[in-house]
């Protein structure tokens, strides 16, 4: 049976980005994966790479060596068949919680050699998801930029972008003049259940590579 690991770097569980994260894993589920699911904002606490270079050592080459909560999530993730991780977008980038996750997992792979670029050998295939404000294709450029370095060092990788969510569930209670509450209600109903959909098939897609 294959395993998926499912990462949620939100913050806020059961919404946007972890309603989409579960429907992409309940997809690989029903392809017959297995998941192994983690919330980062819920481990326990973690930093980004601290540039110890244990990593680059002869004796634990490719492998970040720092132990703190994401120790057993990267090591989960070295043993996974699939990663399905997915993450707000926070001021034009990905969550402070991914980033750390994201510079733990690729900066372990990186040898600075010449000859051999990646330390990997255990390439899987990576379901990259993005939830934001903004409409899908606004942060195509970003999601592609970080595309290539997961396909370079984690394995084949599909991005999902899902714009335009709703951000908190009664608009009223803030003075948020530039969103259109009504607008945002609308495309919760109709527009979401469509790109859960989407999650769901790429979670399929995911578990029968
Ligand atoms: C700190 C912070 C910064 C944000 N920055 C952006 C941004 O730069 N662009 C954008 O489109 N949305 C931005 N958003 C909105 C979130 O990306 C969006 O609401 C997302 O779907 C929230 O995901 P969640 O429901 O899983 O928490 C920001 C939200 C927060 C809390």
């Amino acid at each position: 049976m294959k395993k998926i690991v499912a990462i949620n770097a939100s913050p806020r569980k059961g919404w946007n980005t972890d309603m989409i994260v579960m429907e992409a894993a309940k997809g690989a589920e029903s392809a017959g994966a297995y998941i192994k699911k983690t919330d980062l904002y819920k481990i326990e606490k973690f930093t980004g790479c601290i540039s110890c270079f244990g990593c680059k050592r002869e004796k634990n080459l490719g492998q970040c060596i720092y132990k703190d909560g994401l120790a057993p999530v990267l090591e989960e993730i070295r043993k996974a068949d699939g990663l399905i991780i997915g993450s707000p977008n926070y001021l034009g980038d990905f969550s402070a919680a991914f980033r750390s996750l994201y510079e733990r997992l690729v900066f372990q792979y990186i040898t600075y050699n010449t000859e051999v670029q990646s330390y990997n050998d255990h390439r899987i295939p990576v379901l990259l998801i993005m939830t934001s404000n903004a409409p899908d294709d606004s942060y195509m450029e970003l999601m592609n930029k970080y595309k290539a370095v997961f396909d370079s060092f984690i394995g084949p990788t599909e991005i999902l972008a899902v714009g335009e969510t709703m951000q908190v569930s009664d608009y009223s209670q803030f003075n948020w003049t530039m969103f259109n509450a009504e607008d945002r209600k609308v495309k919760q109903e109709t527009v979401f259940p469509e790109q859960c959909r989407k999650a769901f098939e790429a979670g399929v897609r995911l578990a029968a590579e």
